[in-house]
């Protein structure tokens, strides 16, 4: 058989349970890489607060520049208690927001995909749920996040003032919609785009942007324009009314949590960071499963794997080009699942509840 060249994958395990989860991912590109004639070369670092522990960094420079040489990052989980009071820039967060920000991941596309077999699993009744599948792309290097100026100073009276800046740019709007438009061009057709343009000015541009790029660019497909509070609300009430939706990068990290609680499985949701193209069509890349470090269940083998190994089944379509590779596994998920295997989180009665390298190792035996 033909071997393919030589691609670097950096595995960033990070906290918690970050790395039992990505253990199971290592065991799924080793499998790939003997029985599917790839050749990954796996790169392990430490990033968040067990970085912090070893360099007093959340991530070293060394680790940052593994990180832009490789062909696609999987990230763990950062963060936990020990370290919630570190000042900013030690924080384990400031690895994820300096990988995303420096690698110019600004596209961040999060699932909400309601998996059949865990209907029950939502509080929301399954006839609201079942069959939902929504992606939501969150703008990830801009906004309040980033902006300037920012910061806590001292004013009269003894008092302190926090500030942070909203921003967005035309060419910012720009590229992240374009994203969602071009998903929504694989999917539904159908656009929302999020804001709150009745309150900020930066709401305002942004609306008017989008649908300028929609005017322009995407005639065909169907672009809705909604408030970030009334989306909040109609997830709730009515779901399946969503195909892409676009926000900015503040309301999309309140909203993917929301949107992915709907399916109730936080455990099975996986992420991608993605960059722009470069003139080769490659493009730097970040996958992570949405739910955090989870600390409280953290070395106790009851995590689920799931969503990280999805991360890495999102890698494998976006980044590497290895589209069957991704069927395959997204495939043997679904035939776990089937077969009543859950984890902890997911447990239900008449189900088998499994560990997380029992979980993983089952997932490898369906890819045979
Ligand atoms: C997320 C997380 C991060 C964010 C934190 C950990 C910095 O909540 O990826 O949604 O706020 O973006
Ligand atoms: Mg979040």
């Amino acid at each position: 058989m033909i071997k393919v060249k030589k691609r670097k994958l950096l595995l960033l395990p990070g906290d918690g349970i970050g790395p039992e989860v990505i253990a199971e991912v290592r065991k799924i590109i080793e499998w790939l890489n003997k029985n599917k004639s790839l050749d990954f070369e796996i790169e392990e670092a430490l990033v968040g607060g067990s970085s912090y522990e070893k360099h007093k960094t959340p991530i070293t420079d060394e680790v940052f520049y593994q990180a832009l040489e490789s062909e696609a990052v999987i990230l763990g989980a950062v963060g936990g208690p020990q370290w919630d009071n570190l000042e900013f820039s030690k924080r384990p967060e400031r690895a994820l927001l300096k990988l995303r920000k420096e690698l110019k991941l600004f596209a961040n596309l999060r699932p909400a995909i309601c998996f059949k077999q865990l209907v029950d699993a939502s509080s929301l009744k399954p006839e609201i749920i079942s069959g939902l599948d929504i992606m939501i792309v969150r703008e990830l290097t801009g906004g309040i996040y980033f902006g300037e100026p920012r910061g806590i100073s001292p004013i009269e009276n003894g008092e302190r003032k926090g500030i942070n800046t909203h921003t967005y740019t035309t060419s910012e709007i720009h590229r992240v919609a374009r994203v969602a438009f071009e998903l929504a061009k694989k999917r539904k057709n159908q656009v929302t785009s999020c804001e709150k343009s009745n309150v900020m000015e930066a709401g305002l541009l942004w609306k008017e942007e989008v649908q300028a790029l929609r005017d322009k660019e995407f005639k065909n497909v169907e672009l809705k324009h909604m408030l970030a509070d009334n989306c909040a609300m109609q997830l709730l009430r009515n779901p399946k009314q969503f195909d892409v939706i676009v926000t900015d990068n503040l309301f999309g990290d309140i909203l993917s949590d929301e949107a992915a609680m709907l399916t109730g499985s936080l455990g099975l949701l996986p992420s991608a960071s993605l960059g722009a193209k470069d003139k080769n069509g490659k493009m730097r890349s970040m996958y992570e499963p949405i739910h955090g470090s989870a600390p409280d269940i953290a070395g106790k083998n009851i995590a689920n794997p799931i969503a990280s190994i999805l991360s890495l089944s999102m890698a494998l379509r976006y980044s590497l080009d290895l589209d069957a590779e991704a069927n395959l596994l997204d495939a043997a998920v679904q035939q776990v699942l089937d077969d009543g295997l859950r984890t902890k989180d997911i447990m239900s009665a008449g189900k088998k509840e499994v560990g997380t390298s029992v979980m993983g190792d089952a997932i490898i035996s369906k890819l045979k």
